[in-house]
């Protein structure tokens, strides 16, 4: 029987690359399109040293309606993964508009095609981001959408409404949305990983490459919360783990059992960690000494969120395999591998 195809928009990026060896992994045919904004072609070098497979990739712009109706029209997919989008929370309140259109038209273009080609599923990649500072901790899924408090935020809730209200019409298609809280780490190999793309905004790229000696020394935004050490927490999940959520995600989708056509997932670890717990877990995992200091709070920045991951170990029979220091041990990896002169 033909593999079923699955459609990964941003395919080229952290985590669609790790999702893609996984779907590989199990016998999908993946269709990578990505416009390597924020990603290179190398990247299909390290997806086929893993799997053995090279996807077929098309360097195409999601919002190209007519470049990616001649994809879906050759490829016909039975499932979309939508991970493309613009991701940076700082830079999206200097430039919402890129933001909007960015990642809002990139879904509708996405809609629109699974409609006119009968597509079965689209799995997108949505945000913790999307609950603000929860009221109750940890979160679950039926805790309040809060106002967002960036375009990034704004457009991942937008995205989630636009998805609802298409189901909610009628389409012959159904949808889950992935919560995502704080992926980490890189595939075991090291042959992807997050590729170090400006000055990290995230804490890990930001710590491991201190640990490297390329950052002189990392700054812990803030340590005066209302937390046991003082440093925000967050939920650090490995981007592998991350992965594998997605490949049960459309299984589920395409899959004969009867589900809502649209179910909505935390996925995390359901376990917080501060910044000060990372660093020091980091030094205890790998031996290496993060030089860091105590700096102001960084704007925008909610105290503590950590996910209620049940309703995906249940319902989807998922649950994080990975411990933390198994994720920044993977990060060291990574790091190394892209630190040696010859890379
Ligand atoms: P990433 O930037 O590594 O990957 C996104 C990929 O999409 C990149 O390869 C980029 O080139 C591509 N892309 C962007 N706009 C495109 C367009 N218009 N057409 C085609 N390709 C386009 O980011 P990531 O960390 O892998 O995130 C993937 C998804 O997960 C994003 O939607 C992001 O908002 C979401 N997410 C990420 C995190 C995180 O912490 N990394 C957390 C929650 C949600
Ligand atoms: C984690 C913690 C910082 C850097 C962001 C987006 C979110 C999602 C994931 C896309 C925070 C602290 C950080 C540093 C530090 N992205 N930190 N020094 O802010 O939880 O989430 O990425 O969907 O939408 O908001 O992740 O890694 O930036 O920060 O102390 O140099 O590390 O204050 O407490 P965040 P992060």
């Amino acid at each position: 029987m033909n593999p079923k195809r699955i459609l990964v928009t941003g395919g080229m990026g952290y985590i669609g690359s790790h999702t893609t060896v996984e779907l590989q992994a199990v016998g999908y045919d993946v269709i990578i399109v990505d416009n390597l904004s924020n990603s290179n072609r190398d990247v299909l070098k390290g997806i086929k040293a893993i799997s053995g497979v090279e996807p077929t990739f098309y360097q195409v712009d999601c919002n190209d309606q007519q470049a990616m109706r001649e994809i879906y029209d050759r490829h016909r997919p039975d499932g979309v993964i939508h991970f493309a989008a613009s991701k940076a929370v700082g830079e999206s309140v200097e430039k919402p508009l890129l933001y909007y259109r960015n990642n809002i038209l990139s879904l509708i273009v996405q809609l629109e095609l699974m409609k006119e080609f009968g597509t079965k599923g689209i799995v997108f990649s949505s945000s913790c981001t999307v609950y603000g500072q929860p009221k109750k901790l940890p979160v679950t899924e039926e805790a309040p959408i809060l106002p967002a408090t960036s375009p990034y935020g704004n457009s991942k809730q937008i995205n989630e409404e636009i998805i609802r209200d298409t189901i909610h019409s009628g389409v012959d298609f159904r949808a889950i949305l992935l919560r995502y809280f704080n992926p980490i780490g890189a595939h075991p190999s090291a042959e992807i990983g997050e590729l170090p793309l400006g000055v990290p905004q995230n804490l890990i790229p930001y710590l491991t490459q201190t640990a490297a000696g390329i950052r002189k020394e990392l700054t812990v935004f803030g340590d005066d919360y209302n937390t046991p050490d003082g440093s925000c927490i967050r939920d650090y999940i490995h981007v592998v783990d991350l992965a594998k959520a997605h490949v049960v995600a459309i299984d589920r989708l395409l899959g004969a059992k009867a589900t809502e056509p649209l179910e909505v997932f935390n996925i995390g670890t359901g376990r917080g960690a501060s910044v000060l717990e990372l660093i020091h877990t980091f030094e205890e995992a790998t031996g290496v000494k993060v030089p860091h200091k105590i700096g102001p709070r960084r704007e925008g920045d909610i105290e503590q969120v950590w996910a209620d991951p049940t309703r995906a170990n249940k319902v989807l029979g998922w649950s994080a395999q990975s411990t933390l220091q198994e994720a920044l041990k993977s990060a060291w990896k990574w790091q190394q591998k892209i630190t040696k002169p010859e890379n």
